[in-house]
């Protein structure tokens, strides 16, 4: 199943230059990247697609302390390319496998008496570089003090992000601006103009601060800016001796950046030997009854994660073909926030939970709140995993609310990277899955580890229970798949039913019902979360049918219409049948989506049951109406489903 032809080329793959110096360029010959050195050995790159500029000479280099500088006076000693072409089969994902095919240029380069490289790949749609630092006389541990990485966009292009400073967790509202003024950016920032749709992030954060990026007003040209440690340093370098790859996906339409996999083919192979238990679900939860305040956390007389519950819930989902009922709350103490990861609340028999759910073939997903308490998490963590091992829990859903980790670092410093990772390696060693809220933005690292399903960071839900402000509005859903969606699946727990929250006025879901259903489908993550309180499904068995028989796990996925914070229509096919489903969404305009089936198999009919905005729909007015329809279609149908303003429509198609 697995081919893999990597070829060692001796000489220069050589294009057009942009710059004098060592050139490398994608497979397809379209994608160039040119490294020189100017008079005093400040080493730049710069990238061109069909003689067009991508990004004009950027710099490359840090600042440091404990070691000199690696700013100037760099000779690159020498250039060995690399084709590799290999295809890689997914444990889960948006498709069964996925191709690494990109040219390698490594230069090797001697700097004040030491060695050093940068690596670039350049795949047909997009770049990758990175830092070695290798361990020699002269250069031990060290500092990074700055990171001196560019990216000169020719011009200021249209561009989409989130800013890094007073947004938590990633959970801010992407903003449409100029490039020139993002100030200090999260990525991914995903970047249009000149007829062209990218995306700047990175790949692979290992023991490495995250990667944000700053804009000078008036300059198009953005520059690295690491998240540091709240004692001003930005990374310690000690035992791993690269950088992440800093990567720009670049691509003429937006389905093709939205299928860009060069930020999985720029980590590791999978780590994990036996992933026989690392199994893509649906899940339901004890949860938005918590964030309507309807029930609590913490024990008592409102206490929501009781034995009792619990099994009510597990019922449902063993009725309705959900894999497992997440229970935040089961431990103590949530009052105080000083939290056991192995002492359920007396009301609360993890024994008799995972024995029931086993029985009816349901996981309890359990739940590490740890209040940011990160040496309190750590102390216990290998306790806490070995519990979840010893009861059989193989999915944990983790949780760092507080903006400080132990009151001091950043999520995304390399403080936090550094127990992010700690924690998903430890329930890799116990067989447990891993679902982070709060976390560091990801990078691709699922594809090493497969137990990483699903992480947050992203504006998600439950904003629409508590925010006053009127939660997320139509266009937010329509954007997050362009720009947090890129860097890997996310857990926005959508399918809410009943978008009633009396407790707090001003709050609400601004979508209707048919949006919610497509969202399940959209937002892409293995292990999918429908919000809603059980008694919201009970009342609707017409739509709840349609998230019963949505799988999370694709053999392929296509888009065949998108447009950033407009519109989307996603259509994957399942795993493990012959099944596809479509689903579109739009933001705050009504229109019909139009588009052709010609993914489907030819020569073959398929039903298609079709769930779409009713009569009248309207997420303001009445969102609630929803068309459930049934008709034959094949691959050369075109469907015209009209989407009401923020509604949607998901359908399945069986042969
Ligand atoms: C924020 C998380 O996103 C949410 O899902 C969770 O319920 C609360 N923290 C409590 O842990």
């Amino acid at each position: 199943m697995k081919q893999l032809t990597v070829t060692l080329l001796s000489i220069a793959f050589s294009v057009a230059p942009l710059m004098a110096g060592y050139h490398v360029a994608s497979p397809d010959g379209r994608l160039c990247l040119s490294v020189d050195t100017d008079a005093a050995g400040v080493l730049r790159y710069s990238v061109e697609r069909d003689g067009v500029t991508v990004l004009n000479p950027s710099r490359l280099g840090m600042l440091t302390s404990g070691a000199e500088p690696f700013a100037d006076g760099f000779t690159i000693k020498n250039a060995t390319y690399k084709d590799i072409d290999e295809t890689w089969p997914t444990v889960w994902g948006e498709e069964d496998s996925i191709r690494n095919n990109c040219r390698e240029m490594r230069l090797d380069l001697v700097q004040g008496g030491r060695d050093l490289a940068v690596v670039f790949r350049v795949f047909n749609d997009g770049l990758g570089f990175r830092y070695e630092f290798p361990r020699q006389p002269g250069l031990g541990d060290f500092t990074i003090t700055d990171e001196l990485t560019e990216f000169a966009f020719p011009e200021s292009h249209t561009s989409w992000s989130i800013p890094a400073e007073k947004v938590n967790y990633y959970e801010g509202i992407y903003r449409q601006l100029p490039l020139d003024s993002i100030g200090t950016a999260s990525t991914p920032v995903t970047i249009a103009g000149d007829g062209l749709y990218m995306a700047l992030h990175e790949a692979n954060l290992t023991d490495y601060a995250a990667m944000n990026v700053t804009a000078t007003p008036g300059s198009p040209v953005l520059k690295a800016s690491l998240t540091p440690w709240s004692t001003g340093e930005l990374v310690f370098v000690t035992d791993v001796r690269h950088s992440p790859w800093r990567t720009l996906i670049v691509t003429e339409s937006l389905p093709d950046l939205m299928l860009s996999r060069i930020m999985l083919n720029l980590n590791e192979p999978c780590a994990i030997e036996d992933t026989s238990w690392i199994l893509p679900q649906r899940y339901i939860g004890i949860w938005w009854c918590y964030h309507l305040r309807k029930l609590t956390w913490g024990n008592g007389e409102r206490h929501g994660a009781t034995t009792a519950n619990m099994k009510r819930y597990i019922d449902f989902a063993a009725r309705h073909g959900f894999g497992g009922v997440l229970a935040e709350g089961w431990n103590k103490d949530w009052w105080t926030y000083d939290f056991s990861f192995t002492e359920p609340y007396d009301d609360f028999d993890t024994d008799s939970v995972c024995t029931y759910g086993r029985e009816r073939g349901v996981q309890f997903i359990s739940h590490h709140e740890t209040g940011s308490k990160v040496a309190n998490y750590e102390a216990q963590l290998d306790s806490a995993f070995a519990y979840c091992r010893d009861k059989g829990i193989h999915y944990v859903k983790t949780g760092y609310t507080h903006k400080l980790l132990d009151g001091a670092e950043r999520h995304s410093s390399q403080f936090g990277v550094r127990h992010m990772r700690k924690v998903l390696e430890t329930a890799a060693r116990y067989g447990v899955n891993i679902d982070n809220h709060e976390p560091v933005m990801p990078t691709g690292l699922q594809r090493t580890w497969p137990n990483l399903m699903t992480q947050e960071g992203v504006r998600g839900q439950e904003w629409d229970a508590w925010n006053v402000a009127g939660g997320n509005q139509p266009s937010h859903t329509v954007t997050v798949p362009f720009t947090r969606g890129l860097a890997g699946p996310m857990d926005f727990t959508p399918v809410t039913f009943n978008f009633d929250n009396p407790v707090l006025p001003g709050t609400r879901v601004c979508t209707t019902l048919a949006k919610q259903l497509a969202l399940f489908l959209i937002l892409y993550s293995p292990l999918q979360m429908a919000s809603d309180m059980i008694e919201n499904y009970e009342a609707n068995p017409g739509p709840l049918a349609f998230v019963e028989s949505c799988p999370t796990d694709w053999a392929r996925t296509v888009y065949p219409e998108a447009e950033i914070g407009k519109f989307i229509t996603v259509a994957r096919k399942d795993r493990h049948s012959d099944d596809w489903f479509v689903a579109g969404a739009t933001g705050d305009d009504a229109r019909t989506a139009r588009f052709s089936l010609d993914f489907l198999d030819p020569d073959c009919t398929y039903t298609a049951i079709i769930y779409r905005d009713g009569e009248g729909a309207d997420w303001e007015t009445n969102p609630y109406p929803v068309t459930i329809e049934r008709r034959k279609v094949d691959a050369s149908t075109v469907l015209e489903i009209p989407e009401a303003r923020s509604g949607g429509f998901a359908i399945r198609l069986m042969k």
